[in-house]
């Protein structure tokens, strides 16, 4: 990485994201634990969500959605300075995801590391890439959320396996010489909430074991009402702070692009800061919660359908286990039109993550999922935004 001149403003000139192709609807889950699509539905919001195929991971899934981030900006991946990748689910403790992203896209300059800041990891990585800019250390940076939660399920737990999905997003952030509005961030982290999502296992004070396995310690665990109570409280104020950073009233944003959780948050942000419905992007209900992936896939999609134009008042909101909360407050200047070029130029066959020499791959799909990954794929796009309580989406494939 190579210091650049003096500070600068910073502003988004790429996003792209990607799925993967496999859908999980609620009627799977019904097969698999006592649940139904009703109750999914009414207490969440979500109709499906997607699966990574077993050759995907994160680092494939943020690698697609990072090339079409650099695309969409008209710049070459060696133009990049420096990569973010947010991830709880990352390819392995160590190396970091962001170096095995790097490699993929064909980066050979770039300064790479990941955040863990669980599904405020984007808002954590924006907040840190907009420093980086803005301190005149770097021109160019990629931002990435990326989420492979499936392979983190216990699908014996109803409360979790219905919640999450896999999915990646990402955006590039530019210096500019050029004044632009004003940015409001604001972070927070209270570590009263360290224990109400969490993995147990894996770390330094629960080393893998024989007991950690066989007590299932590896999957996501969840208090989801403790949970659900915390994101009603923490993401109006989070999103507000931010839009008074910026210098605005809630009333002059144009959409708020909130983590896709859990309809009933959403609707309860809605009702915090006093704004109807519509000025939300809502997509929760056909990938259900991607953690850090959810708020740039949301941003892709809702730039790309036309719902956001230069000019534009934009505000990112998320939460996520620690508890950490973020959200972002910043004027869209860049051209929407660019999104589905970018979008159509890069190819998940054109992505080859690096692999482990000397290492006998294990099968890494759970076994409840292997039925539904063994099934022909859907097709078809539609970058449309979904109402909660419409008719469900045909299955659709983003590639
Ligand atoms: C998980 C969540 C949807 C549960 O909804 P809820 O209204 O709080 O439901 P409860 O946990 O009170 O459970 C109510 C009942 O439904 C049952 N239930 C839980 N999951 C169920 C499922 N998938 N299907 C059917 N019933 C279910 C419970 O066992 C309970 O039954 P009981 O009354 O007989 O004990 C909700 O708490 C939530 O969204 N929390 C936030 C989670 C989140 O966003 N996590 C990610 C943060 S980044």
């Amino acid at each position: 990485m190579t210091p650049v001149a003096s500070p600068r403003s910073v502003r988004i000139t790429g996003w792209g994201r990607y799925a993967p192709a496999q859908v999980l609807t609620n009627a799977d889950l019904e097969r698999m634990v006592d649940t139904s699509d009703e109750w999914i539905v009414s207490r969440t919001g979500i109709r499906e969500r997607r699966v990574a195929a077993a050759h995907e991971t994160s680092a494939s899934m943020g690698a697609v959605a990072g090339l079409r981030a650099i695309r969409t900006a008209g710049l070459d991946p060696d133009d990049i300075d420096v990569i973010v990748v947010a991830t709880l689910s990352p390819d392995y403790w160590m190396p970091s995801t962001a170096a095995l992203v790097k490699e993929a896209i064909g980066n050979t300059r770039a300064a790479a590391f990941d955040v863990a800041a669980a599904c405020s990891g984007f808002v954590y990585g924006y907040a840190t890439a907009s420093a980086y800019i803005a301190s005149g250390m770097a021109r160019h940076v990629l931002v990435i959320g990326t989420e492979l939660l499936t392979r983190f399920l216990d699908y014996r737990d109803r409360g979790t396996c219905i919640l999450f999905g896999d999915g990646a997003g990402a955006v590039v952030l530019s210096g500019s010489d050029e004044p632009t509005a004003p940015v409001g961030i604001e972070l927070t982290t209270d570590p009263q909430g360290a224990y109400m999502i969490w993995l147990p296992a894996g770390g330094s004070k629960a080393p893998s074991s024989f007991e950690t396995i066989s007590q299932g310690q590896h999957k996501i665990r969840m208090e989801g009402k403790e949970t659900y109570r915390f994101a009603t409280r923490t993401l109006a104020s989070t999103g507000l702070a931010a839009v008074a950073k910026a210098g605005w009233t809630p009333g002059d944003v144009d959409l708020i692009i909130p983590h896709q959780a859990n309809i009933r948050i959403i609707e309860a942000v809605a009702k915090g800061l006093d704004l109807p419905m519509d000025r939300f992007f809502v997509n929760v209900d056909r990938y259900g919660n991607t953690s850090a992936a959810s708020v740039p896939i949301a941003l892709a999609e809702a730039v790309n359908s036309g719902r956001v134009k230069p000019g534009d008042k934009l505000v990112f909101i998320a939460f996520g286990a620690g508890f950490t909360s973020g959200a972002v407050a910043l004027e869209w200047t860049a051209d929407p039109a660019r999104g589905p070029i970018g979008e159509a130029s890069v190819s998940p066959e054109d992505i080859h993550v690096r692999q482990p020499v000397d290492w006998d791959s294990v099968d890494p799909i759970p076994p409840a999922l292997a039925e539904i990954l063994a099934r022909p794929l859907p097709v078809a796009l539609d970058l449309s935004d979904v109402a909660p309580g419409e008719p469900a989406h045909p299955a659709q494939s983003v590639r």
